[in-house]
C-alpha cells in the first residue's frame, strides 16, 4: 500500500515533457519541447518547477505560454505544486557577406523611410525604450547624420567619452545611444560628402564600445541616397523596418526603401504606419488626416507585414521636444501600448527569420523581387 502510494506520487520527467510538447510557440509554428525552450525542469515528488527560454523577451504571446505550460501540467495527476520561470536568450542573426561584424551585438535592426518628417526617430525611440522595457538590452545608433534629432528626444547633450580610441556610447533609460549630434555643436551643419560619411557611420559601428546587446536599432537618414544604400550593405542588418505615413507620396517613397532593401537582401521586418489618423484629446474620435489603409496597401503589395498603425497624439510631439519618449512618459497611453505591441512583433518576425534561416524550420516567405 505503502509503495502503491509513493510510486502514484512520483511524477516522471517524460509525463511533463509530453503535455509540454503539447504547447506550441505560435510564431515558430513547434512545440516549446522540441524547439529545446524547456530549460531546469525539476521534479521533487508532486512539485514541478523549470525554465521556458523563448528567442526574445518581448516576445508577445509570453504570458499566453506561460498560462499553458501551467495549467497542463497542473493537470498531471500527482502534481502539487508547479513554478515556471520565462526566461529568453536572443539568438544572433548570422551576418552575411562583407558586413562588418560588431561582436556581442546579436541583432541590427534598421529603421527607415523613404522621406523626412514621417516620425521615423520617434519610432526608432519608442520602438527601443518599448524593447528595452521587456529586458531586452537595446543600443540605438542615429545615423542620420544630417539631422540628428535622437538627442534632442532622449534630452541629452552630453559628450560621449573617447578612449584609446573607444567611443563609450551615452546611456539613458537604459539604452546605449551614438549620435552625430553628440558630436557636432548644435546648429551647425554637417557638410560631408559620400565618403566621409561612410567612414564615420563605420566608425560609429565598429568602435563604439556597444558591449553586450540584444537589438541595435539604427535610425536610417531618410531616403535611398549613398549615406543609405552604403549603411544597408555594410552593417550587418538582421532586418529592415520601414516607417510611413498613410498618403500616397509618402508610400512611393516607402516603396522605394522596400526595394533598396530587398536588392542588399536584407529582409523587411514589417512597415509601420505613423501619423494614421488624429485621437480626439476630448472624446477620443479618430479623424483620418491622411488616407486611410496606405500602410496596409503597401504591405500587402510587397508582400510584407503591416506591423502597427500609430495615430497622431500631442504628448508624443511634446514627448519628443522634452526628452520623455511618449512610451516611459505616458506608459498607459494607447499610443504606447501600441509601441509595446510593436516591440514584440518586431522581436518575433526577428525570431521566425533567424529560425526559417538556419534551415531549421519551413523556408523563408519573404520573397526578393
Ligand atoms: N504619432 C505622432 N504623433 C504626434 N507627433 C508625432 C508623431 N510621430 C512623430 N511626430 C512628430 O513629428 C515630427 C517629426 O518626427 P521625426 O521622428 O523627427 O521624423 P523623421 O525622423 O522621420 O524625420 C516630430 O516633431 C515628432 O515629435
Ligand atoms: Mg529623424
Amino acid at each position: 500500500m505503502f509503495f502503491k502510494n509513493k510510486e502514484f506520487n512520483q511524477v516522471s520527467e517524460a509525463a511533463v515533457l509530453k503535455v509540454l510538447g503539447e504547447v506550441n510557440d505560435p510564431d515558430l509554428h513547434r512545440d516549446i519541447v522540441s524547439l529545446g525552450f524547456v530549460k531546469n525542469l525539476k521534479i521533487n515528488s508532486g512539485k514541478i518547477s523549470f525554465d521556458v527560454e523563448l528567442t526574445t523577451p518581448a516576445c508577445p504571446v509570453k504570458d499566453q505560454l506561460k498560462a499553458q505550460c501551467l495549467e497542463k501540467v497542473k493537470a498531471i495527476p500527482g502534481v502539487t505544486e508547479v513554478d515556471v520561470k520565462m526566461t529568453a536568450n536572443v539568438r544572433s542573426t548570422a551576418t552575411q557577406g562583407n558586413r562588418v561584424i560588431i561582436p556581442g551585438v546579436r541583432n541590427v535592426i534598421a529603421v527607415a523611410s523613404g522621406k523626412g518628417g514621417v516620425g521615423k526617430s520617434t519610432v526608432t525611440l519608442n520602438l527601443a525604450v518599448a524593447l528595452s522595457e521587456t529586458g531586452a538590452r537595446v543600443g540605438l545608433l542615429d545615423a542620420d547624420i544630417y539631422g540628428p534629432s535622437i538627442p534632442l528626444m532622449i534630452g541629452t547633450k552630453e559628450k560621449p567619452i573617447t578612449e584609446a580610441g573607444r567611443i563609450e556610447p551615452v546611456v539613458k533609460n537604459g539604452i546605449k545611444v551614438m549620435s552625430m549630434g553628440f558630436l557636432v555643436p548644435e546648429n551647425q551643419p554637417v557638410i560631408w560628402r559620400g565618403p566621409m560619411i561612410h567612414g564615420a557611420l563605420t566608425q560609429f559601428l565598429t568602435q563604439v564600445n556597444w558591449g553586450e546587446l540584444d537589438y541595435l536599432l539604427i535610425d536610417m537618414p531618410p531616403g535611398t541616397g549613398d549615406a543609405q544604400l552604403s549603411i544597408s550593405q555594410s552593417a550587418p542588418l538582421s532586418g529592415a523596418l520601414i516607417v510611413t505615413t498613410p498618403q500616397e507620396v509618402s508610400l512611393l517613397d516607402a516603396r522605394k526603401g522596400l526595394r533598396m532593401f530587398q536588392n542588399v537582401k536584407v529582409p523587411i521586418l514589417g512597415v509601420v504606419e505613423n501619423m494614421a489618423g488624429f485621437v480626439c484629446g476630448h472624446c477620443s474620435e479618430v479623424t483620418p488626416i491622411f488616407r486611410r489603409g496606405g500602410g496596409d496597401k503597401i504591405a500587402q503589395e510587397m508582400g510584407v507585414s503591416l506591423l502597427g498603425s500609430i495615430p497622431l497624439d500631442p504628448r508624443v510631439a511634446e514627448g519628443g521636444d522634452k526628452g520623455t519618449p511618449i512610451v516611459s512618459a505616458h506608459p498607459e497611453s494607447e499610443v504606447s501600448k501600441l509601441y509595446k505591441k510593436l516591440a514584440g512583433d518586431v522581436a518575433a518576425q526577428l525570431s521566425v527569420y533567424q529560425a526559417q534561416s538556419v534551415g531549421q524550420f519551413k523556408p523563408l516567405t519573404l520573397e526578393w523581387q
